[in-house]
């Protein structure tokens, strides 16, 4: 009886883990959540081709009205969707070009004045 208890219980993490990966692939709120802490990190250390990485891969992370309660992210992103790629754009080309850090912090605290809403 036991064992039965434990190889249900074997089955049902096993049939568990692969949905909650693609869970985790598929909320663009997550990952980008995580891009934006990885592109911080990346350019507290001065590794400026990393934050270009993170930037061109954030580029695709906000679909059209993918917002929620624990999501800081503006609707006005999607009123002003050219402006606000725009900002990823001269993020990505000035961290490929190597631009000083306070030049590439000011496109992160450009866009975040516009389009991020804090929420605590
Ligand atoms: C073009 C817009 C834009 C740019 C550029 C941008 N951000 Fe963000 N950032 C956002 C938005 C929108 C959110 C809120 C995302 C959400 O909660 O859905 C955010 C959230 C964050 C967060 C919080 C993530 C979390 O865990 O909730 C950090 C940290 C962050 N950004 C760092 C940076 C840094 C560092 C840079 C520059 C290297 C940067 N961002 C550039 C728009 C931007």
């Amino acid at each position: 009886m036991k064992l039965k208890i434990a190889a249900a219980l074997a089955l049902s993490l096993a049939a568990l883990t692969p949905t909650m990966g693609v869970i985790a692939d598929d909320d663009p709120i997550a990952a980008r959540q995580a891009a934006m802490k990885a592109m911080g990190a990346a350019l507290r250390g001065g590794d400026t081709s990393t934050v270009a990485a993170k930037a061109a891969e954030l580029k695709l992370l906000f679909p059209e009205g993918s917002t929620s309660a624990t999501s800081e992210a503006s609707p006005k992103i999607w009123e002003e969707w050219d402006d606000f790629i725009a900002i990823f754009d001269k993020l990505e080309a000035d961290a490929t070009a190597g631009a000083a850090v306070p030049v590439i912090g000011g496109s992160c605290k450009a866009c975040h004045d516009d389009y991020r809403v804090k929420k605590g």
